[in-house]
This record gives C-alpha cells, structure tokens and sequence, in this order.
C-alpha cells in the first residue's frame, strides 16, 4: 500500500461475504485509481464510535449495508434528497469534515432492470416487503413512472404505511399505489422480492397464485423460493446481483466522480 492509496470501507453486520471490496477495486483498476477497500464489521451499537474512528484513520468514504442504513441516515450531518425521502443511506461521503449521506439501492435496482430490457414505464408492477429495503428502492421505482405499484407484505399493515408514506411523491408522478387484495388475480409486469424472508430459518410467506411476466429478487447468490416460484411459473427472473454492481458503480460515481464500467465484472464475481 502506498501513501497515495484512498481509504473507503463497507460496513455492516455480518459482512465477511461481501462482494464491495471486489467490486470497488475493479472499478478503480479502470481509472488507475489506487484503492484500499475494507470490509469491517460493525454492530449497530458501535456504529457511530467505529464510524468516527475510522474518519480519524483518514477514511474517505463508506458503503453501508445491513443492518445499518437507518442507523446512517440518522447519523449523517447532511444528506441527499433521496436518502432523507428513503431514510436509508448506503453511501457516506466525508465533505469538509461532515458526513454526507446517499442512497444509491433504487438507481443500482432500476439500473439493472433497464439493462435486462425490463421498462418500467407504464407498468404493473408489485413489491413484496415493506421494511428498509423496499422503502429504500420505491423513490426510484415511482421515479420511473409506472402505471401501478402494487403493494403487499406479510404483516400487511405495514404495506398501508408505506403506501401513505409514498402517497404524495406517487401523486406528484402519475403513478398508482395500491394494496394487493387477495381477490385481485393480477398477471404482473414484474414482482420484486424487497423482504429477508431468504435470510431467515422460517418458510418464506408471499401472497398465493402470483403470476408476473419478470420476477427480480433483491438478494443474490441464493436459490431462494421467491427465483423458485418463478422458475416454476416459466416466467423470466433475476437475482439482485445486478443491483449489488449498480449501487456499487453509482457509489464511486459520487466517491470519484467517474462511472464505471459494469458490464465486464460479472466474470470476475
Ligand atoms: P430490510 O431492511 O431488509 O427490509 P426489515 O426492515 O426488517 O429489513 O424488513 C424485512 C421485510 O421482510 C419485512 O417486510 C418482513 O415482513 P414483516 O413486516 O411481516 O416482518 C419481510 N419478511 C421477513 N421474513 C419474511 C418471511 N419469512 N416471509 C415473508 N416476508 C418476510
């Protein structure tokens, strides 16, 4: 390691699988960007004293993941207009000594499904899970404007909650928000999978009979039920592989102000 190498990290709780480091350093490869990328594992409790630490090592930036993007959106001195309308930030920068929150989750998302020629424009479009994650993609997703977002969970009160939340934005775009009723028989244009519900021991609980033409799963790397389902309804899906590389690459946009190219990585993950 040379003087000259920038310092960012992700963190997060667990962290040992993450792909950031891989994917940051191949980014910075394209720029002739000298990089030291850590994974460090942070709980929430220790948040912000590894935080401020690490500031003091003279760390640049951090990707934030799990369980912690609340938790940054309440701790940064300042944020985009999507992280405080998603209260979630996924990436801090330090910017005259403040920490300066964004989320980049819903454009690494909405990235991945345009280049899987997946339009959201006009669509139906349903998102399953009504916690961090969901709330964390939906400003980009009415962003894009489809005719309906279709909202469900398990605990369905929470949908209720984030359609409320997401009311006024949904207006202002022309897009519809909905509950899901199990009377509605509905042929989808696409189904996100936003829950943990692949991170847990229990069965995973989604809505009966679902049909979609494209279903995107967030989490990557596993067979889960939800590419299952799909799979079985011989219908077209996706890990969120593609997401992971997108938010990655809006990231060191904003960290280097390059953008990287995506395209190749894949053979390296
Ligand atoms: P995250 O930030 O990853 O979204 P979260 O805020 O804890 O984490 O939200 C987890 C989401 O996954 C919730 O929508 C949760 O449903 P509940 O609100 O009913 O808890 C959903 N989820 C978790 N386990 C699930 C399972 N086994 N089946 C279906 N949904 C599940």
């Amino acid at each position: 390691m040379t003087e000259l190498n920038k310092k960012f990290a992700v963190l997060g709780h667990p962290i040992s699988h993450s792909l950031s480091p891989k994917i940051h350093q191949y980014f910075a490869s394209q720029f002739g960007i000298h990089l030291d990328y850590q994974r460090i594992d942070v709980e929430s409790k220790n948040f912000k004293k590894t935080l401020s630490d690490l500031r003091q090592e003279g760390y640049e930036g951090f990707n934030i993941t799990l369980p912690l993007k609340n938790l940054a959106y309440e701790i940064c001195d300042e944020l985009s207009s999507k992280a405080q309308q998603t209260k979630s930030v996924n990436t801090i920068s330090i910017r005259e000594d403040k920490l300066y929150g964004d989320t980049t989750d819903g454009l690494g998302l909405v990235t991945d499904l345009i280049t899987k020629n997946v339009s959201l424009e006009n669509k139906k479009i349903l998102v399953i899970g009504a916690g961090g994650a969901s709330n964390g993609v939906m400003f980009d997703l009415i962003s894009q404007q489809p005719q309906t977002i279709f909202l469900t969970n398990r605990t369905i009160s929470k949908s209720h909650d984030m359609a409320d939340y997401w009311t006024s934005l949904a207006k202002e775009k022309g897009v519809l928000l909905n509950i899901l009723s199990s009377k509605e028989n509905i042929n989808f244009d696409l189904i996100i999978n936003a829950t943990s519900s692949s991170l847990g021991n229990g069965n995973a609980i989604f809505p009966e009979n679902l049909k979609g033409h494209f279903w995107y799963d967030m989490m990557y790397g596993k067979q889960t039920s939800f590419l299952l389902m799909a799979e079985q309804n011989k219908a077209k899906f996706s890990d969120g592989l593609g997401m992971l590389v997108e938010q990655a690459a809006a990231a060191f946009n904003i960290w280097h102000h390059q953008k990287p190219d995506t395209k190749s990585i894949y053979q390296i993950l």
